[in-house]
């Protein structure tokens, strides 16, 4: 079946079964390997994504209940410069990297819905994004970096009805 996405602003007709996970679609179909697969069952966050801005998990997110504009991490920014880009490289927060395109699109959408967040904040926002090589340190201090170099302004993100993140998972990375 055909399905018309929305993928980096560009316009995508991907021709799979509608439970096709959309990280293989990105993957696979469309050929955006940057989003990484983990788990594939919602307890890591490599696989995060945003849809209307909001984080997602794509090995959870079948491409039928696709209802937004996808933004992966090559389409964070066009140059490579988001905030959170610039900030995770100033820091070298990436150990062995494979967790980090999953981790800088949780803290993007973070820094959308709190351009200033706290500790707590940013605990909470990134519980769900597992890493192996324990940066965790380094990514809370680039959180806070990205957001020093953020304007504040009002959320510009809107509900998504894809794969949210996991309770469950936010506490397994305790
Ligand atoms: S691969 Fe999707 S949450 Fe782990
Ligand atoms: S940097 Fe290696 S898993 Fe996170």
């Amino acid at each position: 079946m055909a399905f018309k996405l929305t993928i980096n602003h560009k316009q995508e007709t991907v021709d799979v079964p509608g439970d096709t996970p959309l990280l293989w679609v990105l993957r696979d179909v469309v050929g955006l390997k940057g989003t990484k697969y983990g788990c594939g069952i919602g307890m890591c966050g490599a696989c995060t994504v945003h849809q209307n801005g909001s984080p997602i998990r794509a090995c959870l997110t079948p491409v039928s209940a696709v209802t937004g504009p996808i933004t992966t991490i090559e389409g964070l920014s066009a140059t490579g410069t988001h905030p959170v880009q610039l900030a995770w490289a100033e820091l070298d927060v990436p150990q062995c990297g494979y967790c980090q395109a999953g981790q800088m699109m949780s803290a993007a959408a973070l820094l959308v819905t709190h351009p200033k967040p706290t500790d707590a904040q940013i605990d909470g926002a990134m519980a769900g994004n597992l890493c192996r090589c324990g940066t965790y340190l380094r990514i809370r201090a680039a959180i806070h970096k990205a957001a020093a170099a953020t304007p504040a302004k009002a959320p510009a993100t809107t509900a998504s009805a894809g794969a949210p993140l996991k309770p469950a998972t936010a506490a397994a990375n305790k």
